[in-house]
């Protein structure tokens, strides 16, 4: 893999070739391939889809519906398995919303975890208080890993749903979720997994997992913002009742009654997201090209240095030092992480500080918050090196206070 040629894909880089873009957990870059199809829809068409009987909205319909196709055989999935939603918090939330307001009861638990986004836990917390649910958390070991054998002491008959990351945005962990689904399953439960991290860095195959639904955002993964998909189970998108009415997603309405149309479309309601999903294709074309061995090797590859030379900083404290993906949070001693931000960013070099959405996680590690550096495939050695400049220098500087 060329990085040197990837990198000029970016327009960031080319505007400033010193940026040091280590802030990909919360957002990627995203390459001209994906800005130029976003363009030419908006030049040559941007008319609404579905319900203009002219030209130029048939062919912006085809280009919304090809988007769909694209991005189901990018994870395996079917068609019309694929609710195209805002990002990854909105298609936690309609799940919550619709699955978990009609079929959670009184009396059931509900298995979620602390390394969750507020967005994966959130939304449950809610339905289990609304519900008189339970809602139970698997136990983290010494290192903040969700383990199999930890879930299965919580698992339980009455289990009805398992709302869990696949990848911490904290910690990078990746959770053992082939397992943790199977025995969910034997218990006739569902899982909600957060991809929100995964889908951007490795390559994801819904059959093979076997999950009930799967949230991911296009902003993470080199696609447009406002753009978010839900994967689901076709039985049980089926099954669902949509949690916003009106235009597009309607079949018949009468005074006394109304119907819906047949899922991914009883779930979008409104003009959709159109240049949104068009983008978020070509993402996923550009990611598949650039091939997801390439992906995680050159995370593993950024993330093995930048550790080692953290390491060799008298008071840095690294949480997550065994994780598998591209992300480091860490603290230096003494240090505020909003303090020692303002260095990095001097430093031409872009990291993120605070909770990241995730208090039980920074509540878990007994801090106020972390610095987080995320890697994504066009990141080098050199940024690297600007970014332990950057974290000696904020030593030194707050340090002397
Ligand atoms: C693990 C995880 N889940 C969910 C989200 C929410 O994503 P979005 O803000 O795109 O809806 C994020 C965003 O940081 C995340 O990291």
């Amino acid at each position: 893999m060329d990085i040197n040629k990837i990198r000029e894909d970016f327009y960031q880089f080319k505007d400033n070739p010193n940026l040091a873009y280590l802030d990909n957990g919360a957002s990627s870059l995203k390459p001209k391939q994906v800005i130029d199809k976003v363009d030419d829809y908006y030049k040559r068409l941007g008319v609404n889809v579905h319900r203009g009987v002219y030209r130029l909205s048939y062919e912006a319909t085809d280009m919304y519906e090809e988007a769909r196709t694209t991005i189901a055989n990018f994870i395996n999935a079917k068609f019309e398995e694929i609710v195209f939603t805002r990002g990854a918090s909105q298609s936690l939330n309609l799940v919550a919303q619709s699955y978990g307001m009609d079929f959670i009861n009184e009396g059931d638990e509900v298995i979620t975890t602390e390394l969750e986004h507020h967005s994966s836990h959130m939304p449950w917390f809610n339905v289990c208080k609304k519900k008189k649910a339970t809602l139970k958390y698997i136990e983290l070991d010494k290192e903040g890993r969700i383990t199999v054998e930890a879930f299965k002491k919580v698992l339980s008959d009455k289990t009805k749903v398992v709302a869990i990351t696949y990848v911490s945005n904290v910690m990078g962990y990746i959770t053992p979720i082939k397992e943790i689904i199977k025995l969910a399953h034997e218990k006739g439960a569902i899982v909600t997994l957060d991809g929100a991290q995964a889908v951007p860095h490795m390559k994801i195959d819904v059959k093979e997992l076997d999950c009930d639904f799967l949230s991911f955002s296009g902003h993470k993964m080199c696609g447009p913002t406002g753009i978010g998909v839900l994967y689901g189970k076709y039985d049980l998108l089926d099954k669902m009742d949509p949690i916003e009415f009106g235009g597009d997603m309607a079949d018949t309405v009468r005074r006394d009654s109304q119907t819906y149309k047949v899922p991914p479309y009883k779930f979008e309601t409104g003009t959709p997201i159109i240049a949104g999903a068009i983008g978020l294709a070509e993402a996923c074309k550009y990611l598949d090209n650039i091939g997801f061995d390439n992906i995680v090797k050159q995370e593993k590859y950024l993330r093995d240095i930048a550790i080692k030379e953290l390491e060799k900083i008298d008071g840095v404290i690294i949480y997550n030092k065994t994780a598998e993906t591209g992300i480091i949070s860490f603290n230096i001693e003494g240090i505020h992480p909003h303090d020692a931000a303002s260095v990095f960013d001097n430093n031409d070099v872009c990291i993120r500080a605070g909770h990241h959405c995730a208090q039980l996680i920074t509540t878990w590690l007994n801090t106020i918050g972390t610095i987080r550096a995320s890697f994504y495939f066009y990141n080098r050695e050199e940024d690297i090196d600007r970014f332990i400049k950057a974290v000696k220098e904020a030593k030194e500087f707050f340090g002397s206070f």
